[in-house]
């Protein structure tokens, strides 16, 4: 079938290149001309593995195409998704001005009735208010011939991981339909159904639940990191290993081993953004959270941690002072150069306060961090993991990506000045450690000193 797609970014595009890999015939409408131009060339502007070829083979085969005008997109079919930003205001509430400008060119240029999909994670009540912006623009132009069929708005929230996402495309867990009509819900089971062989994949459920069932997976998931984060706090305190804590609670089924994991702090484009919207809809509607609120404040403490741990090791936050620190990982997560609200920055930042040399690198993310940053001597970012290392007083592991699974800490020895190692994602052998000389201190296990002799 025929569908149109508005905002070629992340969701927008792995959302097109799938839909159009298992046949249907997209196109993606985008604002920004170089992106347009890029990805008619099959460049794709972003980091996501395995997405290039598809978008290439998809463009070759006449499936899937980009264009600058909303006019064109819009007489493309008669189901129109919309996959823009909704970056979060200065108060944590999502900012619908790109949807809603959707919306308004939607109805500016529409010719029959059409179905509107929302893709984008908006807030609850925001179908409604696309829905009556577009009805309210139809009857300026004088075009209220359709009748109440004239506009239908689906929400069709996506649930794809940076890094995996055009396989959490290809195989869903679900496919979150709330829609109004049951045209539109027939029209959502066409369009998905090659998604649907084996077990039926599509809920369907009203437009504020939809919009709702969203925001709580985030921040269910934003939840258990939290928590355990918060238990590797006390645990670091009391002596016990959150490693051994964390297979232990993970055995039950109830608890489950999926996103316990302690680390640095979540980062992204979505937890730290929908855990404060979800924040603000309980201001906006009088209703206290305070279990969300304190998601997002353990959070917060928890990005401070690799530095606080840096600073012990060092003897002092004044010690840093002249020091070189390295660090590894970027990316508020592997497989990705996102750099969104990645604990990295919060560490880089308080090094670089406290008067330190930071040395970083990342397999993905080392272009963004310049960008960033920009030049500035007491930041260096190598394009080599090795090369950090040079001159260290200690190694800050922020990201866990493979390649710093398994380092050769014999080289790393030789290399950097210290042997202090802070890993923020328990990567490492902590008695292993030890043995070989190093001080090392993770998060929530209880901290090795090297080996006397
Ligand atoms: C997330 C959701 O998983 C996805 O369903 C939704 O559509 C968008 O938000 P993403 O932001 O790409 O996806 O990354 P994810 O893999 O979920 O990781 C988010 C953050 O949590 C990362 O910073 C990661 O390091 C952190 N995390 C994850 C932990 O600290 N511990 C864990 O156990 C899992």
């Amino acid at each position: 079938m025929k569908l149109t797609i508005f905002g070629a970014g992340y969701v927008g595009l792995v959302t097109g290149a799938c839909l159009a890999e298992v046949g249907h015939d997209v196109l993606v409408c985008d604002v920004d001309p170089a992106r347009v131009d890029a990805l008619k060339a099959g460049r794709i502007p972003i980091f996501e593995p395995g997405l290039e070829p598809l978008v290439r083979r998809n463009l070759a085969a006449g499936r899937l195409g980009f264009t600058l005008s909303a006019a064109d997109a819009v007489a493309h079919s008669d189901l129109v998704m919309i996959a823009v930003g909704t970056p979060p205001a200065e108060n944590g509430d999502a900012d619908l001005g790109h949807v809603l400008a959707v919306g308004e060119a939607i109805a500016t240029h529409m010719t029959r009735p059409v179905t509107v999909v929302t893709k984008s994670t908006v807030p609850v009540g925001t179908g409604d208010l696309v829905e009556a912006r577009m009805r309210a623009v139809l009857s300026a132009r004088g075009g209220a011939e359709w009748g109440d069929d004239a506009v239908s708005v689906v929400s069709n929230p996506e649930f794809l991981k940076e890094g995996a996402a055009v396989g959490d495309f290809m195989k869903p867990d679900r496919i979150i339909v709330g829609a109004a009509s049951e045209r539109a819900t027939a029209l959502m089971r066409t369009l998905y159904q090659p998604f649907n062989r084996n077990h039926d994949r599509l809920m369907v459920m009203d437009r504020r639940s939809a919009e709702l069932t969203k925001y709580a997976a985030n921040a269910m998931l934003a939840t258990k990191i939290s928590f355990m984060n918060e238990m590797a706090g006390l645990a670091d305190r009391l002596g016990a290993d959150i490693e051994a804590v964390r297979l232990g609670i993970g055995a039950d089924p109830r608890i489950g081993y999926h996103f316990i994991y302690p680390g640095a702090g979540f980062g992204g484009s979505c937890f730290p953004k929908d855990v404060r919207a979800l924040r603000r809809s309980g201001e906006v509607t009088g209703y206290e959270m305070p279990l969300v609120a304190a998601v997002e404040a353990v959070n917060d403490r928890q990005k401070h941690v690799m530095f606080e741990k840096l600073a012990t090791a060092l003897g002092g936050a004044e010690a840093i002072r002249g020091r070189t620190i390295a660090v590894w990982g970027l990316a508020f997560k592997p497989n990705t150069d996102d750099m969104r609200e990645a604990p990295s920055l919060r560490l880089i930042d308080a090094v670089l306060a406290a008067g330190g040399t930071v040395r970083a690198y990342d397999p993905a993310a080392g272009t963004a961090t310049r960008a960033l940053y920009g030049e500035r001597a007491d930041l260096v970012i190598t394009f080599d993991a090795q090369e950090a290392l040079d001159g260290a007083d200690a190694l800050c592991l922020v990201t866990e990506w493979q390649e710093f699974r398994v380092p050769d800490f014999g080289a790393m020895e030789t290399r950097m000045a210290g042997r202090i190692i802070i890993d923020g994602r328990n990567l490492y052998d902590p008695d292993d450690l030890a043995a070989r000389g190093w001080r090392y201190s993770a998060i929530g296990r209880p901290q090795r000193v090297p080996a006397a002799g």
